[in-house]
């Protein structure tokens, strides 16, 4: 809706109403309509300011009324109407002007902003591009390198930015409102004839082709495969070449096509994903969300490696004292060094003092003494971190949440060495800390929910996407990465490269293959890792561990000490540089090793690569699903678009099972499974089988299914 009210006798002030961030949803388009044509038709009024209630100007629109028939009036002919009238309209913007909220404010003659105010453009993020003249109106004013930034960014902007670029023409610290109501009747009798934009030319630089090659050549390489930056491009390249009612066509044409889409789906599922995650409940009924976090103010961090460096980096930008401890002379000098180095580097990128007072270095385990909260990051190695549960209960306060950044550890088992299980969780980070946004917030049986709420807020206010699950091996997104990795392997052993398996892994969108990845973090690391678990063991030449095919491939690369890019060899080699090249080596190392095992190469396709790694990850997924370690496909899709580098325009593996058909997946797990049956990852969780009997509904009625089987068990 749309208030409307007379102030100052000549201004006619209309506010959108539609909490909490006043999208232009059916009604408040039509209520706009109605009270612009009001204010227009009273003689009293002279000019007009638009303002939002509660402090924010507008949203955008109303992604909720996305999947439905359009109803109410259209943004285009609205804000053309704004445009075209004869007395002056300003905008008045707090808090944020966003897609359609700022197109709506480019339509007015005039745009006032509070300098907390946030502008932008972000349609991009939800695979479309600005369809109310966004992409024919904001070159005109800012000129096309700053719009084709904004636009295939969807970057949200400052108030004192969209000054410098004239998206706004006044701030002010005080009220937006008040200020725009001055300034209106200010400008009340004068001209708008230089006022509306889509008049004006649009300023292009001599070398235009050369900046439109650029652009689209830079957003062809970051968006692997996502086609609203490209369509963005495309329309900016309308509003350079074409007269405006031109433009505004091909802006129209093009939106058609992305909002089709289903990348536009999957990003848009995944906007409300990332919202889903944090009203998650406890198995049992216990909302975290509903019980209070406890305040944190001091930290410490234990263990100064990759990760515990990361991790005392995020706490210190988040404004939180940290005690960072190490227990070696020699480590923790290198540590002191990096977190300074990393702190001071993020300061300049942000242009803020580096938070180097907050972080105070020890050696010693007592300096822990007096924090709120505390996160091990030490060695993987489970007799280790029960001693220093151990420590850690009897040294810090009894209050204090004990958490730990394990990869895969029983929490339970940890939790069993504190004298206060119910404030043990674990705190999965991803690496580097201080920039991966996905943090896993693991309970364990007798975790409590204040401890999960506070370190989900915790986790928040480091700016991290927050994922509550439940306690098994490897959580939820290593777990899934399981038998992706295996397939990947036993691809090589039937005949594959890893420049196959790669490639095909990349073009669907991964940031990463997956042979690429592990020679990132460590072929050492994933050894380490199977030697725990009893798997990998030298000599044994058996494809049969643990009752399950097993490839020792990984093992042997290990062995001849190719643990990846740290060695310059790994599943490629690296020479002095990171960039993978394919390896002869490798090549006849699995041709010896196929021969050794009577092994026949077979010609292996694309198709196979995705469909194996992808739908035994998929299928583990549902298993997850099942056992209630997550609590609805959101939550895996969340953890493995912000951790794992799932292409967001796929929506995640979940939503992604869903897009291909569950049938289809079933079948194809069922085709491989028969080929294949030592293989335990290819037998079909019996979730995916029972989604297939209930008619394989959508995404978001599975977690209906789910809770009739558990209500079942
Ligand atoms: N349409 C419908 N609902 C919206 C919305 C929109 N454009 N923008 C936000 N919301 C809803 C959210 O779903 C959330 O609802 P919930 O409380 O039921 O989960 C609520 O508003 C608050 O949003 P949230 O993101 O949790 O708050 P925030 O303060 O962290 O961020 C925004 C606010 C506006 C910055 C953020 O929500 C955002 O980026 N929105 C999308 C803006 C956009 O892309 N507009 C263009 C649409 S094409
Ligand atoms: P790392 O080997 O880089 O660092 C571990 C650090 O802990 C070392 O500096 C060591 O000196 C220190 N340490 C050992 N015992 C200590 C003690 N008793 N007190 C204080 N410090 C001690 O290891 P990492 O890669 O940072 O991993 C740390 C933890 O994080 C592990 O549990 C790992 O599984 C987990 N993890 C790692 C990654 C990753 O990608 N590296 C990702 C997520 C989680």
């Amino acid at each position: 809706m749309a208030r409307y009210l007379r102030v100052s006798g000549i201004v006619g002030l209309i506010t959108l109403q539609n909490p909490p961030v006043n999208a232009l949803s059916a009604a408040v388009r039509q209520g706009i309509v109605d009270t612009v044509k009001r204010a227009l038709g009273d003689p009293e009024v002279k000019c007009v300011v638009i303002c939002g209630q509660n402090g924010v100007f507008c949203g955008g629109a109303d992604i909720r009324e996305f999947g439905s028939p359009m109803t109410g009036p259209p943004l285009v002919p609205m804000i053309h109407a704004i445009e075209a009238a004869n007395k002056p309209v300003v905008a008045a913007i707090e808090g944020i002007a966003l897609g359609g909220g700022l197109e709506l404010a480019l339509g007015c003659h005039y745009r006032v902003a509070h300098s907390k105010a946030k502008v932008g453009l972000p349609e991009v993020t939800l695979g479309l591009l600005p369809a109310a003249g966004g992409t024919q109106r904001l070159p005109r004013l800012t000129g096309l390198p700053a719009a084709l930034e904004l636009i295939t960014t969807g970057r949200h902007i400052t108030a004192a930015e969209a000054l410098e670029l004239s998206i706004v023409d006044r701030l002010t610290d005080h009220s937006a409102v008040d200020a725009a109501v001055e300034f209106a009747v200010s400008v009340a009798e004068q001209s708008l004839d230089a006022c509306r934009i889509s008049t004006r030319p649009c300023p292009c630089p001599p070398d235009v082709d050369a900046l439109f090659v650029a652009a689209m050549q830079k957003v062809r390489q970051k968006a692997r495969g996502a086609i609203a930056p490209v369509a963005c491009v495309q329309a900016l390249q309308a509003a350079a070449t074409l007269p405006y009612a031109q433009g505004m066509e091909r802006e129209k044409e093009l939106m058609a096509t992305l909002f089709t889409s289903g990348q536009a789906r999957a990003l848009q599922y995944n906007f409300f994903a990332q919202r889903a995650v944090a009203r998650w409940s406890m198995p049992g009924g216990a909302r975290w969300d509903s019980s209070r976090p406890k305040p944190i103010c001091k930290t410490a961090v234990i263990g100064l490696g990759t990760m515990g460096r990361g991790i005392t980096v995020s706490l210190a930008q988040a404004g939180l004292s940290v005690v960072a401890v190490e227990v070696q002379e020699k480590p923790l000098k290198e540590a002191k060094q990096a977190i300074s180095g990393m702190l001071r580097r993020g300061a300049k990128r942000r242009g803020v003092a580096p938070a180097l007072d907050l972080i105070t270095y020890s050696q010693n385990l007592r300096a822990v003494a007096d924090v709120d909260l505390v996160i091990e990051a030490v060695f993987e190695d489970v007799d280790l971190k029960k001693q220093l549960f151990q420590q850690l209960s009897a040294v810090c306060k009894p209050d204090a949440f004990l958490c730990t950044n394990t990869s895969a550890l029983d929490i339970d088992l940890l939790a069993s060495q504190s004298r206060h299980p119910e404030l043990v969780v674990g705190m999965h980070f991803f690496a580097p800390a201080h920039v991966m946004k996905l943090l896993e917030v693991v309970y364990g049986s007798r975790s409590s929910p204040e401890a999960v709420a506070t370190a989900m807020n915790l986790g928040k206010k480091m700016g991290k996407v927050g994922v509550a699950v439940g306690n098994c091996r490897g959580f939820v997104g290593n777990r899934m990465l399981k038998p992706y990795l295996e397939q990947g392997l036993f691809l090589l052993e039937e005949g594959a490269t890893p420049k196959l398996v790669d490639e095909a892994l990349e073009e669907f969108g991964f940031a990463m293959g997956l042979f690429r990845m592990s020679d990132l973090s460590g072929i050492d690391v994933g050894w380490r890792v199977r030697k725990g678990e009893g798997l990998a063991q030298p000599g044994t030449a058996s494809r049969v561990r643990q009752g399950h095919r097993y490839s020792p491939l990984g093992d042997l690369l290990y062995e001849q000490g190719r643990f990846g890019q740290k060695t310059g060899r790994g599943w490629y080699r690296y020479d002095n540089s990171r960039e993978a090249r394919p390896d002869p080596w490798l090549h006849r190392f699995l041709e010896e090793y196929r021969a050794r095992r009577g092994l026949v190469a077979r010609r292996i396709d694309r198709q196979e690569v995705l469909e194996r790694c992808l739908y035994t990850l998929i299928n583990e997924g549902f298993r997850i699903l099942e056992e209630g370690i997550a609590a609805g496909p959101e939550d895996i899709d969340v953890i493995y678009v912000f951790g794992y580098g799932w292409p967001k325009h796929r929506g995640g593996p979940m939503f992604y099972a869903g897009m291909v058909g569950l049938t289809k997946i079933l079948g194809r797990l069922e085709h491989y499974q028969q080929a294949h049956p030592d293989v335990l990852y290819l037998q079909p969780s019996g979730l995916l089988r029972r989604l297939v009997a209930s008619g394989s509904p959508p995404v978001h009625k599975w977690r209906e299914i789910i809770k009739k089987t558990h209500s079942h068990l």
